[in-house]
């Protein structure tokens, strides 16, 4: 597969600082790589020294081969970036802001008109064509912010949290819209600490950690790093010592955790978990009022590595 970013031994700091720490991978071609990281764990900071909106200490960054400079014009033209903070003319409406926006690479005026009209198809904008700025909702902003970026058609887009702070009709147009723009042949670096979105969206995800990559992988490669196979949860009140005694003593069962009237029961392998649960409950009559069972998530990963919740 071809490789669309290089990245190798990438080294920041800001001051005394240090973001980024040793950061090495890549990107191929037509892939959605979800980077995946809690609050300052470095992937803004990855974006902007990708772009060379940054300069690192030292390290190694290509994009289609080559080194990006400041003058890198034809490199910059095949790339789309959707910053974290929206970015649009508040004088401009839908249409002019995008048409600003994609006039900087598409000189032709027709061909431009076809793709901002794309665009504004693609987020789901037709009917605030006309509108301001001012007068959109957060989640229609975003997709505005979206637009502008990506109406040129480049063939690498970086979507930095899209979809913060947006209701969720505007997060599932996005989604979908990041969705086809990649059906379409683009190679997409999104970044989120969603870890719902990456599991949704990414063929491949890299969780940061402090400025360092703690993990790589599908969302399968990853859940296998935890011995969770299924966590039961119940509600009932009426959980006492021996039937948390007996659980423990069961080969499948990982851990048991009873707080608030909620029993977590985590399993390292599948084993009818669920149904054998209900059954020995209703032996031991024991009531409860709600019971489910839940896969590991990228959240479980990340606490497996870290020790601590992605979204602290
Ligand atoms: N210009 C700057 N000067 C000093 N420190 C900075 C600067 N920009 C970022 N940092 C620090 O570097 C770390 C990484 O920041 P970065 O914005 O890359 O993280 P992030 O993963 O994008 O976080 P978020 O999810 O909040 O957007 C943070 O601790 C942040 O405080
Ligand atoms: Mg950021």
């Amino acid at each position: 597969m071809k490789k669309v970013i290089e990245i190798k031994n990438l080294i920041k700091h800001y001051g005394n600082f240090l973001a980024l720490d040793n950061l090495s991978f890549d990107v191929y071609e037509r892939e959605i790589l979800g980077l995946l990281g809690p609050n300052g764990s470095g992937k803004t900071t990855t974006i902007n020294t990708i772009l060379s909106l940054l300069n690192y200490d030292s390290g190694k960054v290509k994009v289609f081969g080559e080194e990006i400079t400041s003058s890198s014009y034809d490199i910059k033209s095949k790339i789309g970036v959707i910053f974290q903070d929206v970015a649009v003319f508040d004088e401009l409406n839908v249409y002019d802001n995008i048409d600003y926006f994609c006039g900087l690479y598409i000189k032709d005026k027709k061909l431009r008109k076809k793709y901002i009209l794309e665009a504004i198809e693609l987020v789901g904008l037709k009917e605030f064509t006309n509108f301001y700025p001012k007068q959109l909702s957060g989640g229609l902003l975003r997709r505005l912010n979206i637009a502008c970026g990506i109406a040129h058609k480049p063939s690498l887009i970086f979507l930095d949290e899209p979809t913060v702070a947006v209701d969720p009709q505007s997060r599932n147009n996005i989604l979908e819209g990041i969705r086809k723009l990649n059906q379409m042949g683009a190679t997409i670096i999104y970044t989120t600490h969603y870890m719902e979105e990456v599991e949704q969206l990414c063929n491949r995800i890299i969780i940061m950690d402090k400025g360092r990559i703690i993990s790589e992988g599908s969302k399968e490669e990853l859940k296998k790093i935890v011995d969770v196979h299924e966590k039961v949860v119940v509600e009932s009140s009426e959980i006492n010592q021996k039937a948390i005694k007996y659980l423990e003593s069961l080969d499948s069962v990982e851990c048991v955790n009873y707080s608030n009237n909620e029993l977590y029961v985590t399993y390292n392998k599948d084993d009818n978990n669920l149904a054998n649960l209900i059954e020995y409950f209703k032996k031991e009559k024991i009531n409860f009022t709600r019971i489910y069972s839940e896969l590991p998530t990228l959240n479980d990963v990340f606490l497996h590595l870290t020790g601590k919740e992605l979204r602290d």
